[in-house]
């Protein structure tokens, strides 16, 4: 009886995770890495299933201290039978989770000034790169990055690109292209050299599909268009590294700027 009832709860378990991947209010997050992300950033986890108890313990004491007692305390084991029917990809690290997504709103987003730059992304088609570029845009403490297109934000290889981060900054459909809420800057390889210490901090960046690079309605909206320095011969530049070029290269220089002082002089 016991047998059947833990198989039975086993089984049930997996619906969950089943029917979350098909519900727009929820993320399976897949491994070690988004779990700990979404926990430190304050999500909604709802389940957190695994294989392999020790295993996460490891992982948990090595990259995420600071949350044993809160992993532990939610973590259900399941066998490793079950583990592997919860999706099409298994993750290494033996942990998948169920967490509410957090929405916001694009528009409104545009609108919010004073928390730095947002980035824009025109109708991005690779999952990886979009997961990457919401990674980056965590650590270099962007205000959001917003999405044109067909991809889904939360899919769950786009968390997996992110690391969960999509957690530490709001992260929105935008269903038009903006319209002068923000100075437009347009990152295209064949834009004019771009000067960081004359761009706007709450600017809005914006850069194109891995192919078609950005469309021209767009680069008929922006106020300027710019190029990220390449050695000769190189066509461009990977869009989630573009965009990494370019929020550290404005966070850097601001912060030389400040360093200097009015008197434009570095203090350090
Ligand atoms: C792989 S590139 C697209 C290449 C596309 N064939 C083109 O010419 O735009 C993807 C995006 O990364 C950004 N990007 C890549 N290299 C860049 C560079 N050197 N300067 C500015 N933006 C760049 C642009 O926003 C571009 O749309």
């Amino acid at each position: 009886v016991a047998d059947h009832s833990a198989e039975r709860l086993e089984r049930d378990l997996v619906r969950r995770v089943h029917v979350a991947r098909r519900d727009d209010a929820l993320v399976v997050l897949e491994g070690f890495h988004p779990l700990k992300h979404a926990l430190r950033f304050g999500a909604e986890v709802q389940l957190v299933l695994t294989c392999d108890t020790a295993q996460l313990g490891e992982l948990t004491r090595a990259h995420g201290a600071d949350l044993l007692d809160e992993i532990a305390r939610r973590t259900t084991e399941i066998s490793r039978r079950a583990f592997k029917q919860l999706g099409p990809y298994e993750p290494h690290t033996g942990v998948i989770s169920v967490a509410r997504r957090r929405e916001h709103d694009g528009e409104q987003l545009l609108r919010e000034h004073g928390a730095g730059p947002l980035v824009l992304l025109e109708d991005p088609r690779h999952r990886g790169n979009l997961g990457a570029v919401i990674r980056v845009a965590a650590a270099a403490d962007a205000a959001g990055v917003l999405v044109t297109g067909e991809q889904d934000p939360w899919n769950p290889v786009v968390v997996r690109g992110s690391a969960g981060l999509h957690y530490a900054l709001p992260v929105a459909r935008l269903n038009v292209l903006p319209s002068g809420e923000r100075p437009l800057i347009a990152f295209d390889p064949a834009g004019e050299h771009w000067q960081p210490e004359r761009m706007d901090p709450d600017a809005l960046l914006a850069f194109g599909a891995e192919r078609a690079g950005l469309s021209q309605e767009l680069l008929a909206r922006a106020h300027q268009r710019v190029r990220l320095p390449m050695r000769a011969g190189v066509s461009s530049l990977n869009l989630a590294t573009s965009v990494a070029a370019a929020l550290y290269g404005l966070r850097l220089t601001h912060e030389a700027t400040r360093r200097a002082g009015p008197a434009g002089r570095l203090a350090e």
